[in-house]
C-alpha cells in the first residue's frame, strides 16, 4: 500500500538525485591514484563513458525508489531502499569523475529518472518475485555493460577504471541479493526488451 510518507520520501529522493551532489561513505575508488596524462580525444571518451555510467546510476536510483514504493513485502522494501543508498555512492563517484575530467552530466537526467521511476513502480506492482527478478536482471545487464566499458576506457585512465571496476563488483552483489530474496528468472522477451531500452539510453547519453 502506498502511503503519503513513502510518496514524500520518493519525491525527496528524486530531488536529491537530480539537484544535489551525491554523498559517499566509502572513499572514491582510485582517489589515491595519480591523474594520467590524457589526450583530448581520450579525455572526451572517458567523459562520455562516465556520463553514460552516471545516467545508469540516475536510473538505478529511480528504479529502486519506484520498486520500493510498490513492493509488497516490508523486508523487500527495506532491502531496496538500502540498495538505493548504496547506489548513491556510485552516483557520487561517477559525478566526481565527470567533474575531474572537465565534462558535464546528461542534460536528459530528469527524463531518465522519470522513465525509470515509472518502470520501477510497475515492476513493484507485479509482485516481489518479479520485482526482484527484474532487479537481478537489471544488475546483470549493468555488469555486462560495465565490463564493456572497461574494454573501451583509455588504458591509462586508471582513476575511471578503478571506479567502474568497483561498481561492477557492487552490481554483482546487488543481483545476488535480489536472487537470494526470491527473484525469479525473467522471460527472454522481457530481457530482450530491457536490453533494447538500455541501448537507447546508453547511446543517447554518450552524446547528450
Ligand atoms: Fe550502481
Ligand atoms: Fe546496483
Amino acid at each position: 500500500m502506498i502511503n503519503i510518507d513513502k510518496l514524500i520520501i520518493s519525491f525527496d529522493g528524486a530531488l536529491r538525485t537530480l539537484l544535489t551532489p551525491a554523498q559517499t561513505l566509502r572513499s572514491v575508488p582510485g582517489s589515491d591514484l595519480p591523474e594520467a596524462e590524457l589526450t583530448d580525444i581520450e579525455k572526451r571518451l572517458s567523459c562520455a563513458l562516465m556520463r553514460v555510467n552516471h545516467v545508469g546510476e540516475v536510473c538505478a536510483q529511480a528504479l529502486y525508489q519506484g520498486q520500493g514504493l510498490t513492493a509488497r513485502n516490508e523486508t523487500v522494501q527495506q532491502t531496496l531502499m538500502q540498495a538505493a543508498r548504496e547506489e548513491t555512492e556510485h552516483l557520487a563517484w561517477t559525478e566526481r569523475r565527470i567533474a575531474e575530467l572537465g565534462g558535464r552530466k546528461s542534460l536528459l537526467n530528469p527524463l531518465w529518472y522519470g522513465g525509470s521511476f515509472a518502470i520501477g513502480v510497475v515492476a513493484g506492482m507485479l509482485g516481489d518475485k518479479w520485482n526482484l527478478g527484474f532487479l537481478a536482471e537489471t544488475e546483470h545487464q549493468v555488469g555486462t555493460h560495465l565490463a564493456g566499458h572497461l574494454q573501451l576506457l583509455p588504458h591509462n585512465d586508471e582513476k575511471s577504471r578503478a571506479i567502474v571496476t568497483q561498481m561492477k563488483i557492487d552490481e554483482a552483489s546487488h543481483a545476488t541479493m535480489a536472487l537470494s530474496h526470491g527473484g525469479a528468472e525473467l522471460p527472454l522477451p522481457v530481457k530482450f526488451t530491457m536490453k533494447l531500452g538500455s541501448k537507447v539510453m546508453t547511446q543517447t547519453a554518450y552524446w547528450v
